[in-house]
């Protein structure tokens, strides 16, 4: 039996998830859940007709640019890209300037800024004080809550909604492409033991997190009844897990000055990957996560990112569903009505 049901977080920052409650989250997902199935249905849903969407760009994307940008379009809205090179950004314009400006112009505003420890989410908290408008989140440093609101979908689809008991490793893995940042391990860290789960966070020791992520992790454990520890190697995170969400990140200390010094450490973990073979130390039914970009042969092979277990595509899909959700919330002028059930 359905239920139609109505939410509104009309201006509401999406920075972090840990400024969101549980029951907060839940409808973020409800309405995304809903939002999916208008979409593959053909259903119109413009909840956002005429609204404008700033996206600004300190870094490249491929899944979050273009989710935003369908997200928006397909809820009757528009959103400008923009990259901070081509801005006044790159000849030292304040914070304070370019938040009144644009929300003066438009809605909401979405940053990705999160290469450099220390400098993204502090720069979207300086917008967001000035803003008359939602500052949304694409990826700092300290979090990706966008994606993290993915994952969470996805395991619920595929696990069901109570997530309790679940064991999730969140792994370093070796990638050569580029120093990726930290902020999708810390989300994971962060959101899902709230939701019961047990996360095993595995790395060299060179790859530890920021220490007030790994803090948050303990503490919403406690309180969410789910369990957060650290081990040393991949292995052990992985026995009898019911999802590996194996990826690559830079290291802390040096990322943002010397993004070189990350890969150059690295170099001694190729063998921390993501193989068939400890594939086999989880559970039979295990699910295979990644973000994605893939660094495919290096984080992962090829056999396990195509094989069964994995649901990479299922997990990048949703991001255009749950970026659409948190919009419309924001954003709306009016509540949202959706479905459940
Ligand atoms: N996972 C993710 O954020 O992908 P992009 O870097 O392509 O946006």
């Amino acid at each position: 039996m359905t239920e139609t049901k109505q939410a509104h977080f009309k201006g509401k920052d999406w920075i972090t998830t840990e400024e969101w409650s549980d029951n907060e989250l839940d409808v973020m997902l409800d309405v995304a859940s809903d939002l999916k199935r208008k979409f593959k249905g053909r259903i119109p849903h413009r909840h956002l007709p005429d609204q404008t969407i700033f996206l600004m760009f300190f870094d490249k994307s491929t899944r979050t640019r273009n989710s935003f940008e369908a997200g928006i379009t397909q809820l009757g809205g528009h959103g400008h890209f923009l990259t901070s090179d081509v801005m006044q950004i790159s000849h030292g314009e304040s914070t304070k300037d370019t938040g009144i400006i644009l929300s003066s112009y438009g809605h909401a505003i979405a940053i990705r800024h999160d290469l450099v420890p220390g400098e993204g989410n502090a720069y979207m908290r300086e917008v967001a004080k000035w803003a008359d408008a939602p500052v949304i989140n694409m990826q700092c440093d300290v979090d990706h809550p966008c994606q993290t609101l993915a994952d969470l979908m996805t395991i619920r689809e595929l696990r069901g909604r109570n997530t309790r008991s679940l064991k999730v490793a969140v792994s370093w893995a070796y990638a050569p492409s580029y120093a990726k940042p930290l902020s999708v391990p810390q989300g994971l860290i962060m959101l899902l033991p709230r939701f019961g789960m047990e996360v095993v966070l595995a790395h060299p020791p060179e790859y530890g997190l920021m220490p007030g992520t790994v803090a948050a992790a303990h503490a919403n454990a406690a309180r969410g009844g789910g369990q957060f520890h650290t081990v040393d190697n991949m292995d052990e995170a992985f026995r009898d897990a019911d999802v590996v969400i194996p990826k690559s990140w830079g290291c802390l200390d040096t990322m943002g000055a010397n993004p070189a010094e990350s890969l150059r450490i690295a170099k001694q973990y190729t063998h921390w990957i993501c193989n068939a073979e400890r594939m086999k130390l989880a559970k039979k039914d295990v699910l295979y996560m990644h973000p994605l970009p893939a660094d495919r042969g290096n984080e992962v092979t090829d056999e396990v990112i195509d094989g069964p277990n994995s649901v990479v595509y299922q997990e990048a899909e949703n991001r255009l569903h749950t970026a659409k959700a948190i919009m419309a919330l924001t954003m709306a002028v009016r509540p949202v009505d959706y479905q459940i059930g």
